[in-house]
C-alpha cells in the first residue's frame, strides 16, 4: 500500500479535505448496537443468525452452514473499530463456535466459515490457538483440489455433474494463501493459481462477466456453463460478479501478477458500465434480471463490491478514482435509510435488501448476515484510506 500513498492522497484530496459522506464513527455505533441485540437474541452458539424466514421470524443456521464465520468476523470488525473488550470477547465466543469445521471436507466454503472469523481474529489478536485451527481447515479445503482437473470442488453434485464449481470459490483463496505464508506450504499456493487461472479461462465472457458453474470433467474439459442462484446460464449473477471482483483483487495483492489486476479492473468497468446498474449502485439481483425496474436489489453484492473497490483503488492505474468513488457511493447508499435498518428492526440485522437464491425463492429482499459482513468491512477500509490521506 506505501508504494501507492503519493497517488492515493492525490485521488483522496477531495474526499480528505472536504464532507466526508459517510460518517464511520456512526455507522459502527448504530452496527455495535444492533448487534449489542443480535447477541442478546442469540445466547446459544450453535445457531447463527443467517437472514429472515418469510413469515418474518429469524432464521438461524448450525456451524456446518457456509454463512456461519460471518457473524464472528463481523463481530471483529466492530471491535477493530471500536477496541471495547466486549466485542473482542464475543467475537472470540462466536469464532469457537465455528472451530469444529476445520475437519469438514464435504465443502468448499471454510475460506468464508474459518478465515472469516479466525483469520480476522488472528491478525488482531494474534491469539495462538487460531492458526493450527485454520491450518487444519485449509487442508480440509486442499483435499477438494483435484490437480487433473485444476480447480476446487465446490459442490459434490449439481444436475448430472460431478465437478461444479461456482465463482463464489475464488474467495477461499486468501485463506490458502494465508495458509502458504504461515506453514511456508508451497502447495497452497501453488493450488490458488491454478484454480485462478482456471477460472479466468473458463468462468469468464469476452465482456469479464462471469458465469456461475462451471462444471468440470475429470479431465479438466469444460462439461457445462450453468446458474444456480442467478436468472439464467447466460446472464451475470450479481453476487457473482462481486465475488469475482474480489477474489482477483486479493489475487493481485498476494501475487503481484499484473493479469489478475487487468483482470479485477475489467470485471470492476463491466460491473460500474453496465446500463443496469442504478444509479445508488446497488445491483438488482442479476444484472440480466427479466423485469428490472421491477427486480429486487442486492445489497450483499453492493457491499462485497464496496469493499474489493476500495482495495483495488490502491493499486493505482487510470480508474483507481473512478473505483474509490463509486465504492463511496456504494457504501453511502448502504448507509442511507434505503438499505440501513432501523434499531432493534430487521431481526437485528444492519442492512436490509438482500437476494440469497431467488430461482429458489429462499432470501428473497431479506437481511443476510454476509452483507452486513462485508458492509462493516467496507466501512473500516474506508476508514483506513482516510485516515492515510489525512496523516
Ligand atoms: N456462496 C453462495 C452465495 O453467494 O450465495
Amino acid at each position: 500500500m506505501k508504494r501507492y500513498l503519493p497517488f492515493i492522497l492525490l485521488f483522496l484530496s477531495p474526499f480528505a479535505f472536504g464532507q466526508s459522506p459517510i460518517d464511520v464513527d456512526k455507522e459502527f455505533a448504530f452496527a455495535a448496537q444492533q448487534y449489542a441485540l443480535m447477541l442478546k437474541s442469540h445466547p446459544d452458539t450453535t445457531k447463527f443468525p443467517q437472514s429472515t424466514k418469510p413469515d418474518g421470524s429469524p432464521d438461524d443456521r448450525t456451524s456446518d452452514w457456509w454463512c456461519s464465520g460471518f457473524f464472528g468476523g463481523s463481530l471483529w470488525h466492530i471491535y477493530e473499530h471500536t477496541k471495547a473488550p466486549v466485542w473482542k470477547a464475543a467475537a472470540q465466543k462466536w469464532t469457537m463456535a465455528v472451530a469444529k469445521e476445520q475437519y469438514n471436507t464435504g465443502t468448499h466454503d471454510l475460506g468464508f466459515m474459518l478465515y472469516c472469523p479466525f483469520g480476522n481474529g488472528y491478525r488482531l489478536t494474534k491469539n495462538a490457538t487460531y492458526p493450527p485451527i485454520l491450518l487444519t481447515g485449509a487442508k480440509s479445503l486442499s483435499t477438494r483440489f483435484d490437480p487433473k482437473v485444476g480447480v476446487i470442488k465446490s459442490w459434490n453434485k449439481f444436475q448430472n455433474y460431478n465437478y461444479p464449481v461456482i465463482i463464489d470459490n475464488m474467495m477461499n483463496l486468501e485463506f490458502l494463501f494465508w495458509a502458504a505464508k504461515t506453514s511456508g506450504n508451497k502447495e497452497f499456493y501453488n493450488l490458488s493459481v491454478t484454480h485462478a487461472d482456471n477460472t479466468i479461462k473458463n468462468h469468464y465472457r469476452p465482456d469479464y462477466s462471469s458465469y456461475h458453474v462451471v462444471c468440470y470433467n475429470p479431465d479438466g474439459t469444460v462439461a457445462a456453463r450453468k446458474t444456480a442462484q442467478g436468472y439464467a446460464d447466460n446472464s451475470a449473477w450479481a453476487r457473482g460478479q462481486a465475488w469475482g471482483l474480489y477474489g482477483f483483487t486479493v489475487m493481485y495483492r498476494e501475487t503481484k501478477d499484473k493479469k489478475y489486476l487487468d483482470q479485477a479492473r475489467h470485471i470492476a468497468d463491466f460491473y460500474l458500465n453496465h446500463p443496469n446498474l442504478p444509479a445508488d449502485k446497488i445491483p438488482y439481483w442479476d444484472f440480466n434480471a427479466p423485469n428490472i425496474p421491477n427486480e429486487e436489489r442486492d445489497a450483499s453484492a453492493g457491499a462485497i463490491t464496496s469493499s474489493a473497490l476500495f482495495e483495488l483503488s490502491t493499486y493505482g492505474g487510470p480508474s483507481a478514482k473512478t473505483y474509490y468513488q463509486a465504492a463511496v457511493k456504494m457504501l453511502e447508499s448502504l448507509s442511507s435509510p434505503a438499505y440501513k435498518a432501523n434499531l432493534g428492526e430487521n431481526n437485528n440485522f444492519i442492512l436490509k435488501h438482500s437476494v440469497g437464491h431467488k430461482p429458489q425463492k429462499s432470501e428473497v429482499d431479506t437481511p443476510i448476515v454476509y452483507a452486513d459482513y462485508y458492509y462493516l468491512e467496507a466501512l473500516l477500509r474506508y476508514d483506513t484510506l482516510r485516515r492515510k490521506a489525512k496523516s
